[in-house]
C-alpha cells in the first residue's frame, strides 16, 4: 500500500446526478487504480443533517449514493468505502478539534457568512436567524473527517477550498499545542470537471434544479435531454459545438473520435432535435450497464450494507489508534497511564549530533560548577589565582581517595569540571 492518501465525502441529501459522476465519482474511482494512492471515500451523512431535516430523504439519499459508487465499479478492496456515522471516532475527534478552533475562524466560513448576509438582506433583526450550530461549526466536522485518516489530498469543488484550509489551520493548532499527530491536508481542484453544464446551461447543481439523475430510467432521461436549452438556429445552419450543452455533455462521455464526429455534425448543421436524440441514445447506451447494476443493488440493500460494514471496519482500524494517540496527547488518559519516557530519551540520544552532545556536556559542567561557586570565588579573589587553583586541585585530588564510591564519583566530576575551568591557571 501506499503513500498518498486521497479522501473525499459526498453529503447524502440528494440523488446522484451526471455532474456528481463526472466531477467527483468518476475521477475518484479512477484514482483508486493508481498504486501510489490510498483512497478513502465516504457518505457524509452527519453533514446531511446540517442542511436537511427530512429523515426519509437523508435515508434514501444514503442508499442511492452508496449503490451508485458500487454500481460504477468501485473496488472496495482497493479503496476504503464507508459511512461517516459508522465511525464513532469522527464525532469524538470533532469535539477535541472544536476545542482547538477559534470562534473567529468559524465566523469567517463562507457558508455561515452567506446565511448571515441573507438575513441582513431580508431585513431580519436577528442576523443568526435560522442558523444552527451544525451549520456554524460544520468546517470542524469536515476537518475531523479529513484529519482522522491523515489524508494528504482532498478532491473537492471550488466552494470547499476554504474548508480544507480551515482543516489545515486546526491541524496546525493541535500539532503545535500537543503533539505532531496530524498531516496538513491539501485541496485538489480539477478545473475541467467544474464545468459540467445542467439543463439550463448553468453549472449542473441540485440548487439550480437543472440536473440529470445519473441513473434516470430511459424515458425520464429522454425527457430531460429534450429540455436542454438551445438557440434558434434552424436545421442545416452551422452550430457552435463548444457553447452547446448538448455537445459538452456528449463530449464528457465520448472518446476523441466520437467527439470529433459530433463536432463535424454541428458544423454541418445537425438539427437540435437530432442532436438531442444522438445525445440521448449515446448516454442511454453508456449508462445502461451501471444502471442495471444500480437497480440490482437498490433491490439488494443487504449487500450494500455489508460493503459499508466492511468499509467501517477498515476505516475504524485506522481511526481508533490515531484517536487513542490524540486523546493521550490532550491528557485524556487512563488514571494509571505513565508516559513511556525512558524509551523516548534513549531514542533521542541516538539521534543527537556531536555538536548537540557537546552542548549537553557543557551544560552539565556548568551545573556542577554552580555547586562549586565558593571555590571559583576563592580563586578569583586570590592574590595569586594560579597558585590558589593549584593548591585546591592538589587538596581535592588527595581527598578523593578517602571518599566512598558515590561521593567519590561526585567529587571526581567536580574536580574534572574545575580542571577544565582553570585550565589556563593550572598549566
Ligand atoms: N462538505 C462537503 C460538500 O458539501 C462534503 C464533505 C464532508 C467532504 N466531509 C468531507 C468533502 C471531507 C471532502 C472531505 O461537498
Amino acid at each position: 500500500m501506499s503513500n498518498t492518501r486521497v479522501l473525499t465525502g459526498i453529503t447524502t441529501t440528494g440523488t446522484p446526478h451526471i455532474g456528481n459522476y463526472l466531477g467527483a465519482i468518476k475521477p475518484a474511482i479512477e484514482a483508486t487504480l493508481d498504486p501510489n494512492s490510498n483512497s478513502f471515500f465516504f457518505l457524509a451523512d452527519y453533514h446531511a443533517l446540517i442542511k436537511c431535516h427530512d429523515p426519509e430523504r437523508v435515508a434514501q439519499s444514503t442508499r442511492e449514493i452508496a449503490a451508485t459508487w458500487l454500481a460504477l465499479g468501485l473496488d472496495t478492496d482497493k479503496a476504503t468505502f464507508y459511512r461517516q456515522t459508522d465511525i464513532p471516532e469522527i464525532p469524538e475527534l470533532t469535539w477535541i478539534l472544536t476545542c482547538m478552533c477559534s470562534k473567529g475562524l468559524m465566523n469567517r466560513a463562507h457558508a455561515y457568512k452567506a446565511s448571515v448576509d441573507a438575513n441582513r438582506d431580508a431585513g431580519s433583526d436577528d442576523l443568526d436567524d435560522g442558523i444552527t450550530m451544525g451549520l456554524f461549526s460544520y468546517p470542524i466536522l469536515m476537518a475531523a473527517d479529513i484529519l482522522m485518516f491523515n489524508a494528504h489530498k482532498i478532491p473537492v469543488g471550488k466552494d470547499q477550498i476554504q474548508h480544507i484550509e480551515m482543516a489545515r489551520d486546526i491541524a496546525g493548532k493541535f500539532n503545535h499545542t500537543y503533539e505532531e499527530l496530524f498531516t496538513l491536508p491539501e485541496a485538489q481542484v480539477d478545473e475541467e470537471t467544474q464545468l459540467i453544464p445542467g439543463l439550463d446551461g448553468r453549472k449542473m447543481s441540485k440548487s439550480y434544479d437543472n440536473t440529470i439523475p445519473l441513473f434516470a430510467p430511459t424515458d425520464q432521461l429522454r425527457k430531460l435531454i429534450n429540455q436542454i436549452k438551445t438557440d434558434l438556429r434552424e436545421p442545416g445552419e452551422a452550430k457552435d459545438a463548444d457553447s452547446s450543452t448538448i455537445f459538452q455533455l456528449y463530449n464528457l462521455f465520448a472518446t476523441k473520435d466520437e467527439s470529433a464526429a459530433m463536432r463535424l455534425a454541428f458544423e454541418n448543421g445537425i438539427a437540435w432535435g437530432e442532436a438531442k436524440r444522438e445525445l440521448f441514445e449515446f448516454l442511454d447506451a453508456k449508462l445502461s450497464a451501471p444502471r442495471a447494476r444500480y437497480y440490482e443493488l437498490m433491490n439488494n440493500l443487504d449487500a450494500v450494507e455489508a460493503e459499508l460494514n466492511k468499509g467501517a471496519e477498515k476505516a475504524r482500524s485506522e481511526a481508533a489508534p490515531l484517536l487513542d494517540k490524540v486523546r493521550i496527547a490532550a491528557g485524556i488518559r487512563p488514571l494509571t497511564y505513565v508516559a513511556p519516557k525512558a524509551e523516548k530519551q534513549n531514542t533521542k540520544q541516538k539521534e543527537l549530533t556531536e555538536e548537540e552532545l557537546a552542548r549537553i556536556e557543557e551544560g552539565r559542567r556548568r551545573a556542577i560548577l554552580r555547586g562549586a561557586q565558593p571555590l571559583l570565588d576563592q580563586v578569583a579573589n586570590a592574590a595569586d589565582p594560579s597558585a590558589e587553583a593549584k593548591v585546591i586541585v592538589a587538596a581535592k585530588t588527595e581527598e578523593i581517595e578517602t571518599l566512598k564510591k558515590k561521593a567519590k564519583q561526585k567529587a571526581e566530576n567536580e574536580l574534572d569540571a574545575l580542571k577544565v575551568e582553570w585550565a589556563d591557571l593550572l598549566s
